[in-house]
């Protein structure tokens, strides 16, 4: 692949935040790759400059991709670590590292000439065994959709969610969740007093109900549409060393468990994200065990306990909650590591070890769509977006990459 030209521009994240987009032009084409910025941002990711510092160091770093001829996304993802040896990118930037990374699997997609889906498919296939052309066995993740924001907002836990049990098509999925966003607004006019329409940073509402309340209301919704429930209580953010601190409430490492798994039992939950603070493998792995078992409309594995904060999509710690059986699902943020080929290994490693893979978007995003066809490519059981606003953008490249893979199945 001949690089004509490889260039860094400042952009904005939808959170007004700087960050940094990569064009890449080769002798095929011209791709272009965006990076977004967490807020939650967990201990164990990979370092994020400042866009400006970021811009800096690609001034010293820019030559190694521009005078190499790669043919493989490894040796660009090597150079990056051959460049940084630090084990979080803390010399050049995780940010700045997927980039990158990312602009070059764009380019050598256009070089394969496929989808940027398929060719994720395509590059994972020898590992998996698969035979060639088997596109046609490529299906469409279900959508887990932040609907009420919480610490984003007022309550003390940071996502209520909402997932379908099953779908017919990711389209029809995105209409329901949609409907449904429409519903929750409705129902929150009714009760809250003081709701004004508000939004957090992704789109889900904001309200001044209590999290007994948004549940209820999101479970009366759920029922009615036959959809369940899910939280992320980014629990690092309310971890101050020895306790959880509520707003009306100071809960030590027990009393968190014991109300995590009393909210499951309450309502109809099926997917709890970040329960505890980042390096408690131990109490995750209780809870996980508590929550196991068949249970009514969350397939066959219980409800699903997801790693964000404590795997940072961290091979190394991926392998320390599989010894621990800490979850039963994670989630992929290409951000939190730096690399494609980070990426995609530690994707595949959840994968054998029988976790479920939830490929997810970051509060503060830009336009790229790339978590969209990894998600399709790798093969993830979920992809974690919002449902409104500007998150829109990757529900329609998810509908759009649903027909693509129908047109395909006809051919
Ligand atoms: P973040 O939040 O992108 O700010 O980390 C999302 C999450 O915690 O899942
Ligand atoms: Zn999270």
């Amino acid at each position: 692949m001949l690089i004509r030209e490889l260039k860094i521009r400042k952009i904005f994240a939808t959170t007004s935040i700087p960050t940094i987009e990569i064009k890449l032009c080769t002798n095929k084409g011209i791709v272009r790759s965006s990076v977004p910025v967490g807020t939650s941002t967990g201990r164990h990711e990979a370092t994020a400059l400042p866009a400006t510092d970021a811009i800096k160091k690609f001034a010293l770093i820019s030559r190694y991709f521009r005078a190499e001829s790669f043919d493989t996304q490894e040796d660009v993802d090597f150079t990056l670590h051959a460049i940084d040896k630090s084990s979080n990118f803390k010399e050049i930037g995780g940010n700045l590292a997927l980039g990158i990374s990312s602009a070059f699997f764009k380019a050598f997609t256009i070089e394969a000439h496929m989808n940027l889906f398929e060719y994720v498919y395509d590059q994972c296939k020898p590992k998996w065994h698969r035979e060639p052309k088997e596109q046609h066995k490529l299906s469409m993740p279900m959508p887990i959709c932040n609907m009420v924001g919480g610490w984003h907002g007022q309550s003390d836990i940071q996502e209520f969610l909402l997932l379908p049990v099953q779908q017919k098509s990711f389209a029809n999925s995105a209409a329901l969740l949609s409907e449904v966003y429409h519903k929750i607004k409705k129902e929150l006019k009714k009760e809250d007093k003081s709701f004004a329409y508000g939004k957090d940073i992704e789109s889900a509402w904001i309200t001044a109900l209590n999290y007994e309340r948004v549940l209820a209301i999101l479970t009366k919704v759920a029922n009615e549409n036959l959809l369940k429930l899910g939280i992320d209580v980014a629990a690092s953010g309310l971890w101050d060393g020895q306790r959880y601190i509520y707003k009306h409430d100071k809960l030590m490492r027990i009393e968190q468990l014991n109300f995590i798994t009393e909210l499951a039992k309450r309502f109809p939950i099926v997917y709890i994200e970040d329960p505890f603070e980042e390096d408690d493998f131990i109490t995750h792995a209780v809870l996980t065990h508590r929550l196991s078992g068949d249970r009514e409309g969350s397939g066959d594995s219980g409800v699903m306990v997801c790693g964000d904060d404590l795997y940072a999509t961290n091979l190394y710690r991926l392998h320390k909650g599989i010894e621990q059986k800490s979850t039963n699902a994670v989630i992929i943020k290409p951000n939190q590591v730096g690399t494609i080929t980070d990426t995609i290994k530690f994707t595949q490693e959840a994968k054998k070890n029988g976790l479920k893979t939830v490929m997810s978007h970051r509060s503060g995003e830009t336009s790229d769509t790339l978590i969209c066809h990894l998600a399709v490519g790798l093969g993830c059981d979920y992809i974690k977006l919002g449902i409104a606003g500007e998150r829109i953008t990757k529900i329609n490249e998810m509908i759009r990459i649903e027909e693509k893979i129908l047109e395909m199945k006809d051919i």
